[in-house]
């Protein structure tokens, strides 16, 4: 890790630099592989009515996400600094104006919502890899793994005390830094996860509802699809490739010159939609094998999982295996979610990595108490969207992601000058840059503000406005 790795050496980052492309690659990996997948994934696809969702789901994944990450990433690296610093820096260069850091101080700010509430339910697996060790999973019928998770959530001490252990280990990884901490984390765990996957999916395909789950996941019913289904959707595309919020930007930051861009964004991509897929094909024929409700929210893998491992042999074993595995890859994405706030505190007030972690995961670790409440004693407090939790959830995913993607695409595709844009991507005048072009320009923020649209119900108003005059 020396400075020289900065291929031109044009700017060198303050924080050091990954090994290797395939170190970044497993890093924007391991930040986009998360409960996101396997968590979220199943249950808002449950709770959208499966088929549809989904499929609107891979565009934005695809249509979307796809340059909005290579756009973070090329943003991150022209840049060498934290995001906010960054934006203002490019802000500045290309003729558009500091203030362009705004992307990168709504990013410290949705990464201090986001990981308050997803240390809660990375808190709930960890006491669930505890919970397979002692065998309670065994021979696991519909009733008593609810119970079990009722139980669990519905205790605010328990449910506070496993969030403090993640955010502890979570701090004391990113106090590491950049190549200590969290490429150690990431090399192993990806291919782990995929494996078990497969072998839970045979589970499934063996004794699960195999073609209704598949049929609920692919069979799309568009009677089912409104502007809120469209948002949530494109709301999960984000959140799931932890795109919109800086943390992309953050880690490409770190990335030597000579790296491509493209390469690295579609691997990251098409792994991801691997791991949600397969959680999905793995979940839903279960649920319907055993009657738990798809529109179980939060709780549907903690309800799903332990019936398969209770019920196969070796159960206790993959089990404990897999809820280790689902915490690692809880961990990583919890790494990167502090890494702008934390990257920005020490660039902004010299603190050491080890400090500014510190303080920033006392914060967050206190936020997070809505969120443990928000299953307890604040269950029945609800406002907007529903409790604490939901809102942090909301606002982030449908709102703060989709507008930060939105200022990003505007900064790439039309802020930006071509050769800045053309010299960082290094694909020359390609197709491959022209198809990123065109998605930036125009596919991308198009969709960003019809989707919004949708939701508030103003397309359908303006498209009747349209077809009266
Ligand atoms: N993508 C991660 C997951 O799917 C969560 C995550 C990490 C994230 N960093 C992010 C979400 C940044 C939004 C923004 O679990």
């Amino acid at each position: 890790m020396s400075d020289t790795e900065a291929g031109n050496g044009r700017r060198s980052s303050l924080h050091g630099f990954w090994s290797s492309k395939l170190a970044f690659i497993l890093a924007v990996t391991g930040s986009a592989v998360g409960l996101g997948n396997i968590w979220k994934f199943p249950y808002i696809a449950g709770e959208n009515g499966g088929g549809a969702f989904v499929l609107i789901y891979l565009l934005c994944v695809f249509g979307v996400g796809l340059p909005i990450m290579m756009s973070e990433t090329m943003l991150g690296r022209r840049g060498r600094r934290n995001p906010v610093a960054s934006m203002a820096l490019l802000g500045e260069e290309e003729g558009g104006g500091s203030w362009w850091a705004v992307i990168g101080l709504s990013g410290v700010i949705a990464g201090f919502l986001i990981l308050s509430f997803y240390s809660v339910i990375a808190g709930w697996v960890l006491a669930y890899v505890v919970k397979s060790i002692s065998g309670v999973f065994v021979a696991a019928d519909a009733a008593s793994v609810k119970t079990l998770f009722g139980s669990l959530a519905g205790d605010w001490r328990e449910t506070a005390i496993w969030h403090t252990v993640f955010m502890i280990i979570t701090v004391v990884v990113v106090a590491r830094g950049v190549e200590r901490g969290l490429e150690q984390a990431v090399t192993l765990m990806v291919p782990a996860l995929v494996a078990i996957l497969l072998i839970l999916l045979g589970f499934s395909a063996a004794t699960g509802e195999f073609e209704m789950g598949v049929r609920f996941m692919f069979e799309p019913d568009w009677s089912k699809v409104s502007g809120a289904t469209v948002l949530a959707a494109m709301g999960q595309a984000f959140f799931t490739l932890s795109v919109g919020m800086g943390c992309v930007m953050a880690y490409g930051a770190y990335l030597p010159q000579e790296t491509s861009i493209p390469a690295t964004a579609t691997a990251v991509v098409c792994a991801d939609t691997l791991v949600a897929i397969l959680s999905g094909l793995v979940i839903f024929p279960i649920v319907f094998a055993n009657g738990i409700d798809p529109m179980a929210g939060p709780g549907l893998i903690f309800e799903a999982l332990p019936l398969s491992f209770g019920n196969m042999p070796g159960g206790v074993f993959f089990g404990t295996l897999f809820f280790l595995l689902v915490g690692f890859a809880a961990l990583t994405s919890a790494i990167s979610l502090m890494e702008p706030a934390v990257a920005w505190w020490v660039e902004r007030f010299g603190a050491t990595r080890a400090r500014a972690s510190t303080v920033i995961g006392v914060i967050i670790w206190a936020l997070g108490f809505l969120s443990v409440f928000s299953f307890n004693l604040l269950s029945d407090f609800k406002f907007l969207n529903g409790t604490f939790m939901d809102n942090f959830d909301y606002v982030t995913s449908n709102i703060m992601l989709p507008l930060g993607g939105l200022l990003i695409t505007i900064f790439c595709g039309w802020v930006m000058s071509e050769n800045s844009v053309t010299d960082e991507l290094n694909i020359g005048q390609s197709t491959l840059y022209r198809s990123w072009r065109f998605l930036t320009r125009f596919v991308a923020p198009v969709a960003v503000v019809l989707v919004f649209l949708n939701a508030v119900g103003w397309l359908d108003w303006l498209l009747a406005g349209a077809a009266t005059t």
